[in-house]
């Protein structure tokens, strides 16, 4: 019989965690077969408890084709074999747990992997029979239902529509995938669907699991009463209808979904939590993170702030005000497995449009190296004093640049197969931790790396950073601890700087200032103890491209 272990504590544990993305293909490698997995997790808890982060959040590691990563699910309630088994993962509870360290798991309801048992059910099933109805098939329009139901794309391109062949071997009906043809959507208004997902989230909260990180947790609901979806121009948050009318996304009654969740969440000790990956407007984010839904809300926006005072401010501030009013929490990100690693974002000018600019060994203007991680350094330092949880990707604290020259013919993203006129690919951040100065995949296994490492992953090793008291690994450490000591009422106030747009300067009510310089002259300190600095001082100002921490 499995042990499972539970961590017990204050039920507020989350509302300013420190939270730490675990791709687990990509973590290290315990088996020498070049794939990431749990007992190279399991070998690595003391450098997670060395961060002082408060929770892991693991992506998917269930049994999956892997057309997307794992975010093809052929089985909620168990391990890819390739990852480990059941028994690693208690182990791996017990492990983080035994570290005071909490464990979020990504739960992935908007579809599931084609493999998935009732999936091929459904295609084993007749026409509107009870195991279709689980997912979404409609018959096709034409003579003989070969034109596609609807023109609706998919996020990774061209069509969300896949005709399937019947059982007696001739072409039939059409299934919805938001995302790959390997990706399936659920039917949300079946109640097995429901019943089947309540289990699962029991299922992982009984084995000791914390919260759960849920996919695009604003599709689930559709409005599907005309049979069809039709086309959008883009799947832009921008072009969402308001107010919970669009078809697709962030429908009202998709919260009914996780007031049921939470009715289990509540059931433990202390309750467990969700934090939604939702792209919606702002003002309908806090709905997601209430603490009568999930509790949590990836506050996204922040990801197209730039290198912009203002503008961070205005997002901040927003986000603060709006969840506060709604008795909800904050949740910041720069960085996940999705998007291009903010080290590079902010080595690139203002305004560039990564997805114009990400053309594989074409990049056009070229990445300041330096300034991205010094901007990078300064905007995490920055995110890590705001009131809020704070969610960062494996990687970062080392300070990784995207990995930006992968061969075509060794990248894995369904996004850069689907979709080849974009050239967009996600893999450049999926690209296995260096945690040696040499040797195979630089210490990730012993036996190479499913992406393959650059040559400059060395220098930005574990190894190389762990004793060098300037590198970012270090200053991550610092920050992080730091933090944990100062954490006080998610309150802030704005210090305004008549003189200098370009300084961000807030302080928490128990006196601990958050100073950035997003100019180019240095910039003068609050009285008090200087806490930390992203990058040495200059006579005692903050230099260009750096926050400071003071207390008084
Ligand atoms: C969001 C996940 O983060 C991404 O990796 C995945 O491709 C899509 N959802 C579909 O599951
Ligand atoms: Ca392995």
């Amino acid at each position: 019989m499995a042990q499972h272990t539970f961590l017990k504590g204050p039920a507020d544990w989350w509302h300013q965690a420190v939270v730490y993305q675990i791709y687990p293909r990509s973590f290290a490698d315990g088996n020498a077969d070049g794939i990431g997995d749990l007992k190279g997790i399991i070998s690595r808890v003391d450098y997670l408890a060395g961060l002082g982060i408060d929770a892991v959040w693991m992506s998917p590691f269930y049994p999956s084709a892997l057309a997307d990563g794992g975010y093809d699910v052929d089985d909620y309630r168990d391990i890819d074999s390739r990852i480990g088994n059941l028994t690693e993962f208690d182990q791996l509870v017990e492990a983080l747990h035994a570290r005071g360290i909490r464990l979020i798991v990504d739960l992935v309801p908007n579809h599931s992997g084609s493999g998935h048992k009732w999936f091929q059910e459904a295609l084993k099933g007749a026409p509107g029979s009870p195991e279709r109805d689980r997912y979404i098939f409609r018959d096709g329009k034409g003579e003989n239902g070969e034109i596609r139901p609807s023109e609706l794309r998919s996020h990774f391109g061209p069509t969300a529509w896949t005709r399937v062949t019947e059982p007696d071997g001739k072409p039939g009906q059409w299934y919805m995938h938001l995302f790959a043809s390997e990706q399936p959507d659920w039917n949300w208004d079946n109640d097995e669907v429901k019943a089947d997902f309540r289990k699962t989230v029991r299922f992982w909260c009984d084995r000791g699991v914390d919260g759960f990180r849920v996919d695009v947790a604003h599709a689930l609901v559709k409005d599907l009463a005309n049979g069809h979806l039709p086309e959008r121009e883009s799947f832009d948050v921008s072009v969402i209808k308001p107010n919970g009318t669009d078809d697709l996304f962030d429908r009202d009654a998709v919260h009914e979904i996780y007031a049921s969740w939470r009715d289990i969440f509540n059931e433990y000790d202390p309750p467990r939590m969700g934090v939604a990956e939702a792209w919606v407007a702002a003002e309908r984010l806090p709905a997601y993170a209430s603490e009568k839904g999930l509790g949590q809300a990836f506050a996204f926006d922040m990801l197209g702030a730039g290198w912009d005072a203002a503008r961070v401010k205005q997002l901040a501030g927003g986000a603060i005000e709006r969840s506060h009013n709604m008795n909800s929490h904050t949740t910041w990100v720069l960085s996940n497995h999705d998007i291009v690693r903010h080290a590079t974002r902010f080595g690139l000018p203002n305004g560039t449009d990564i997805g114009k600019w990400y053309k594989p060994n074409r990049l056009d203007p070229k990445v300041n190296v330096e300034q991205g991680l010094k901007r990078a350094n300064a905007m995490t330092a920055l995110l890590l004093a705001l009131p809020g949880s704070t969610y960062l990707y494996q990687g970062e604290e080392l300070g990784l640049q995207e990995v930006l020259d992968i061969p075509a013919e060794l990248m894995q993203d369904p996004q850069f197969f689907r979709n080849p006129e974009l050239g967009l690919s996600r893999d450049g951040c999926r690209v296995p931790l260096p945690w040696t100065r040499e040797g195979s995949s630089f210490g990730f296994g012993t036996n190479g790396s499913h992406l393959p490492q650059p040559e400059w992953y060395s220098g930005y090793s574990v190894e190389a950073e762990d004793t060098d008291a300037s590198s970012t690994l270090n200053l991550y450490r610092k920050a992080i601890k730091l933090r944990k000591a100062l954490v006080t009422k998610q309150e802030l106030k704005w210090v305004k700087h008549f003189f200098n747009k370009n300084v961000l300067h807030f302080v928490r009510p128990n006196g601990w200032h958050c100073v950035t310089n997003f100019g180019t002259k240095p910039v003068a300190l609050p009285r008090g103890e200087v806490l930390l600095s992203t990058l040495p001082l200059v006579e005692g100002k903050v230099p260009a491209n750096a926050t400071a921490w003071v207390k008084n």
